[in-house]
């Protein structure tokens, strides 16, 4: 996608209708990188087109595997074949882990595929350093030996990976998935304790179990890996993806909806879909599909992001706008990353009234925004900020969309779907 791109939403429509809800992205991304565990060709459905998944093919191609998309074999395009018999290398490139920070999930894999690995190290991003710490920490318990030096993670395991009983300082998400990848062929039984529970963990469980792993208590604090000879390659559809599924409701939220978003699991949006209940929404819930509907004002709540169950980060910025625009004061707190806040200047600038106290987000509601040109700091925050212009008045320029296309497939045409004045322009044709 072009980076001068520009998305260009107008205000005032209200938007209504059903949305097909994608595969995870904090899933597919992770799967991907399992494959490599395994000889043979694994198939995955449910992918979402996204720019980060087209960063991870390239990731898997650079060590040799053949990554072909459903298409080519007249398969749907949202099915991915991803073939690793002739892996010929362990070392991923700065440049595409530079692009994308998830790609240190194949850091696990590799070590358990070669027994050693070679991967860039991710820089920080907008949202905070993302440090790795307990990545490292946690497989040198399995007997993983590293070496940091020119930017890269040399990993080697001259004694090979050995089970072990570890302790995370923090439920954090990419460290629990990098440690269950490279306990599930090591010897004896690991424990991960503290471990994350998101749904995405989970998804990553029942995946690797079907490729003959064995784990039990994925989507607890207590993770039990015990490992086995050898895995082979599977097939399995990606998790919905509920990032995605809580943007559009926040989407329909902010103009009262309904809106529908089937394709997700709604045990997954637990606390969100409580938070939407307090500030007004009338909700209708099935299996699989979330009804959103608001026939009254935005009331205030307060928000403290943790790790799962606790509220997503990840829904953070999104709800934000809502408060923006409720009667009255709400607190966000944001526990997760230590500058998740870039986000609040942007929204500022079409007239929120945020003010900022370390890791507190004081918001007081207005009683409209007024569309801006802003600039998306992260993909959560660009999701977020074309939010805002749904309701803003006049015309919401987003810039850097490029972050938006990482995780959102065709977010402006789901949201025209749903009957916003949205559209994306090259930059140079805004008079603006
Ligand atoms: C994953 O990031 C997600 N990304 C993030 O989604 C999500 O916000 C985050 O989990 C929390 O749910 C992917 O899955 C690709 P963490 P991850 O390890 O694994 C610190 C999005 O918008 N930390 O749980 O990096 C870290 O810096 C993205 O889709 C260390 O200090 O999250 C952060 O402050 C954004 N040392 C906190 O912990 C470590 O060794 C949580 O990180 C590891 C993490």
């Amino acid at each position: 996608m072009d980076s001068r791109e520009v998305i260009v939403v107008t205000g005032g429509k209200p938007i209504s209708g059903t949305v097909h809800i994608g595969g995870a992205k904090n899933s597919v991304l992770k799967l991907m990188a399992a494959s490599v565990m395994a000889q043979g060709e694994t198939r995955l459905d449910n992918v979402p087109l996204i720019s980060d998944v087209d960063v991870m093919c390239e990731v898997l191609e650079t060590i040799g595997a053949k990554v072909e998309r459903g298409e080519q074999r007249g398969e749907g395009r949202h099915t991915l074949f991803i073939e690793t018999s002739d892996l010929t290398s362990y070392r991923t490139p700065y440049e595409l882990v530079a692009k994308m920070r998830a790609s240190i999930s194949i850091l696990g894999p590799l070590i358990t595929r070669f027994g050693r690995a070679c991967v860039a190290m991710p820089g920080g991003c907008q949202i905070g350093s993302r440090g790795l710490d307990m990545h490292i920490s946690s497989l040198e318990a399995l007997g993983v030996q590293f070496d940091m030096s020119h930017g890269y993670i040399n990993a080697t395991t001259p004694n090979g990976l050995i089970g072990a009983e570890i302790i995370l300082d923090f439920q954090s998400v990419g460290a629990t998935e990098n440690l269950m990848m490279a306990s599930v062929c090591a010897k004896g039984t690991t424990a991960i304790h503290n471990a994350a529970c998101e749904p995405e963990i989970v998804d990553l469980a029942e995946f690797l179990n079907s490729m003959g792993a064995q784990i039990e208590g994925a989507g607890t604090p207590n993770v039990i890996i015990h490992g086995v000879s050898e895995l082979h390659s599977t097939t399995h559809k990606t998790v919905g993806d509920r990032i995605e599924a809580g943007t559009f409701l926040v989407a329909g939220a902010v103009t009262g909806g309904p809106v529908t978003v089937e394709g997700v699991n709604p045990d997954h949006l637990g606390l969100a879909l409580k938070k939407l209940h307090e500030m007004g929404a009338d909700l209708v819930i099935t299996d699989n599909m979330v009804t959103f509907e608001r026939t009254e004002e935005l009331r205030p709540t307060d928000i403290q992001t943790l790790p799962h169950p606790g509220f997503p980060t990840d829904l953070q910025a999104q709800f934000m706008v809502l408060a923006s625009l409720a009667r009255g004061g709400s607190i966000i707190t944001e526990n997760v990353f230590e500058n998740r806040f870039m986000f609040a200047a942007e929204l500022a600038r079409m007239g929120a009234d945020i003010r900022i106290d370390g890791h507190h987000a004081l918001v007081n509601g207005v009683s409209h925004l007024s569309g801006a040109p802003v600039n998306s700091t992260d993909l959560r925050a660009g999701a977020a900020l074309v939010i805002a212009g749904l309701v803003a008045d006049g015309p919401t320029c987003v810039y850097s969309i490029h972050h938006i296309d990482r995780g959102y497939e065709d977010y402006v045409g789901k949201l025209c779907a749903l009957g916003a004045d949205i559209e994306r322009v090259q930059a140079q044709a805004l008079s603006l």
